[in-house]
């Protein structure tokens, strides 16, 4: 073999005397698709031919070592050479191997390390094996290497997790041999010398006995199944983590066959779209080109929803000064911003250093004019127009030209309060999701007059912010509230008509939400909705039937969910209690309301609900689509995921309402139609795509 050598297009060696290098080029992640694991595989049998290489050191370029398999290949017919054959091979090189990991070693790539005979990490670099957040386990050998090299403990924390490990913890734990400093390419060399010196051991990991303890594989199976209960990969890594005390190729076979049942399952599917959908929502024109600079916010109102947001920005480290009208207020904002920045470093998400960084960025004031040298400023007071409208009127005076004015609205007109400046350009609504420092959803709200810079800028704040930002356009509540307020319709619907509020939160509970609706309405406040009905009274459409009776008569009463001690359910000791009690006071409501109305109580199954919950909720998703409200399915289902507790394994409404089809939701809706034609009414799109056979996901791989 010559000195250098293209092997293919993703992969290279180089032979130096007694060292071959073998480097990994497969940009932007170094993913092992097909080309890697033939090039690999190519490459070692030729260094393996090669008399004069006595140590093979494998590297990667660019930022990162492999982040594991090609996602994209994932439910695409298989092509050989298969990653485990690959790392088989490598294991089996009778040349000694080291891997030189840099960036994130993930999955696959991790995997490679593990295959190879030593493994030298690069500071600040982080391994893991995070197949189990894809619905899916290591398949390549994970679950059978890793417990050889580090005992079963460890190994099952990082494979049910699949946390970024450090790697001093993984070199502490045995998963890495070494810890340097240097580029990939100098440290391969180093390490291989190393090897040829003696001062670098390596053995083979296959050869290694696993420490096994079915103790503690039980006790992880008892608990996987009680912490994330709708979950089957968790499952199944444990199974075949528990076949690491058999030879490594019965293991790895039980490895396999998990790896496929894995496979097969629709949730490893869901979890795949929300990993593409998290990043696709951003992967718009509207969020990229150029923006502006933002390197100090403004932020009225320091109430939950306004100090979550100032939280959030002085966490990104972006100053912020805080506006209220009143000292109390504004005592109270930082109060909460306070808490919220000490609640962060209790959860182990902030230092107790950059917690005081945060603070000493805060700058409260009373004077709106203060915000003359802020670029951005979110307005987060109370939905009212006339409020709103008189603020940003201010605004426009005092911010200096070429700020940014967002409104944190959740419903309203952004284009009519862009309408009281002098600069609707400039105006966008910035839809933060309670509590804001904690919520990832971020919905960038479009009016008709905002600038493209502006818009982009959005993006970029959510990108700096860590959050998920999902353009929406105007209308009643923007992507994620319009649909609530359609399927919390449904929800209602089914109280009235003979559900009690505990059956419709288990039956969604079962289903997988992290919360059933009407734990939700507790704990956001039940006085919120109450407030809503009575804004839209006047122009609620009479032909809808009326759903609020049972609600209303729960808020006359003063009870308005957790803040109050009672709502639908029980709260002992406020908002800290434990698993609520149902109210037997709300059941007696009932009672009455279906009395009034003469409604004669219907029985619904569990199913039942879900499937007319979800069905209501994909109805409103499909309008939004259809309208333009949301670009694409998949920004509606990101909407749902980051803002809504929506199950993430069944990847959002519209890639659920795929695993049920068109015809079968139209079929369904026109069922429910028989009870009532009003509200239940089968949008264009949904009906078009029944004809057709068309799906979501078709819809976004057009836009
Ligand atoms: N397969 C295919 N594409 C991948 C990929 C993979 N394993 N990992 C990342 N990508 C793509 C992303 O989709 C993105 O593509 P885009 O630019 O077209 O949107 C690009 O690589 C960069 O990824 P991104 O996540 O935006 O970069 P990052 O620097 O924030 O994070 C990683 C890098 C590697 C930490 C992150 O991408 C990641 O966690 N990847 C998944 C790793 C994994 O689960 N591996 C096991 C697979 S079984």
């Amino acid at each position: 073999m010559a000195d250098g050598a293209q092997v293919n297009d993703v992969i290279s060696t180089e032979v130096l005397g007694e060292i071959a290098l073998i480097c990994i080029d497969n940009p932007p992640v170094n993913a092992t698709g097909l080309a890697v694991r033939e090039g690999l595989s190519q490459a070692f049998a030729d260094l393996n031919a090669t008399a004069e290489v006595k140590v093979i050191a494998l590297y990667c370029a660019g930022r990162t070592f492999t982040a594991g398999a090609d996602i994209r290949e994932f439910g695409k017919p298989p092509r050989q050479p298969s990653l485990p054959d690959v790392l088989n091979q490598i294991e089996q090189s009778a040349i000694p191997v080291v891997s030189v990991i840099h960036g994130t070693a993930l999955g696959g790539g991790f995997e490679i390390a593990l295959a190879t005979h030593a493994r030298v990490a690069i500071k600040g670099a982080k391994v893991g094996l995070p197949e189990v957040l894809l619905g899916l386990l290591p398949g390549a050998g994970g679950t059978q290497r890793l417990p050889r090299l580090t005992g079963l403990s460890f190994a099952l924390d990082v494979i049910l997790s699949g946390r970024q490990v450090p790697v001093a913890e993984a070199l502490d734990k045995g998963a890495v041999d070494r810890l340097v400093e240097g580029a990939p390419r100098d440290v391969a060399l180093a390490a291989a010398q190393q090897v040829i010196d003696g001062t670098l051991a390596t053995r083979r990991t296959d050869l290694i006995e696993a420490e096994y303890d079915r103790a503690v594989l039980d006790a992880t199976l008892a608990g996987v199944r009680q912490k994330t209960p709708h979950l089957f990969s968790p499952i199944k890594c444990v199974e075949a983590v528990a076949a690491c005390n058999l030879p490594i190729t019965e293991g790895l076979k039980v490895e396999r066959q998990a790896f496929l049942d894995c496979m097969e399952t629709p949730q490893r599917a869901g979890l795949i779209h929300a990993f593409f959908g998290e990043r696709a929502v951003s992967n718009i024109a509207e969020a990229k080109g150029p923006t502006r600079d933002i390197a100090k916010i403004g932020v009225i109102g320091g109430g939950t929803m306004g100090s979550g947001i100032a939280t959030s920005c002085l966490i990104a480290g972006i100053p912020v000064r805080l506006i209220e009208v009143a000292s109390e207020g504004l005592q109270r904002g930082i109060a909460t911003i306070t808490k919220n920045l000490d609640g962060a470093v209790s959860r182990g998400k902030l230092s107790s250093d950059k917690r005081d960084a945060a603070m000493a960025m805060l700058e409260p004031s009373l004077q709106m004019e203060s915000l003359s040298d802020v670029d951005l400023v979110i307005e987060a007071v109370f939905e009212q127009m006339d409020v709103k409208k008189e603020i940003f009127g201010k605004l426009d005076t005092i911010c200096k030209p070429g700020a940014i004015l967002a409104s944190n609205t959740s419903y309203l007109d952004v284009d009519e309060i862009a309408a009281s400046t002098s600069r609707p350009g400039d105006v966008l609504g910035l839809h933060f999701f309670s509590p804001a420092h904690v919520m990832r959803l971020l919905e960038i709200v479009q009016g008709k007059q905002t600038a493209a810079d502006v818009l982009a800028t959005g993006f970029a704040l959510a990108k700096r912010l860590k959050k998920v930002g999902v353009l929406a356009q105007v209308c009643d509540g923007f992507i994620g509230n319009r649909i609530l307020a359609h399927y919390g319709l449904c929800a209602a619907y089914l109280v009235l008509d003979g559900a009690s509020p505990q059956q419709v939160d288990r039956a969604l509970e079962d289903f997988g939400f992290a919360m059933g609706p009407h734990k939700v309405g507790d704990l956001a406040g039940l006085d919120i909705g109450w407030m809503t009905r009575k804004r839209k009274a006047e122009t609620r459409d009479p032909a809808q039937r009326y759903a609020g009776d049972i609600a209303d008569r729960i808020c006359e009463n003063g009870w308005f969910g957790r803040k109050t001690g009672q709502g639908y359910y029980l709260y002992d000791s406020g908002y800290d209690s434990g698993a609520p009690v149902p109210n037997p006071e709300v059941a007696e409501i009932i009672d009455a309301v279906r009395a009034d109305k003469g409604i004669t109580p219907q029985d619904f199954t569990d199913d039942d609900i879900v499937d007319r919950y979800m069905t209501a909720m994909i109805v409103e998703a499909a309008r939004v689509v259809e309208d333009g409200t949301a670009k694409r399915p998949v920004d509606v289902d990101m909407v749902f995921l980051f803002g809504y507790g929506f199950p993430r394994f069944r990847g959002g409404p519209l890639h659920y309402a795929d695993t049920i089809g068109a015809a079968a939701l139209v079929a369904r809706i026109e069922a429910y139609a028989a009870e009532d034609a009003h509200y239940w009414q089968v949008p264009d799109i949904l009906r078009k795509m029944a004809a057709d056979g068309s799906t979501f996901a078709d819809l976004n791989k057009e836009g």
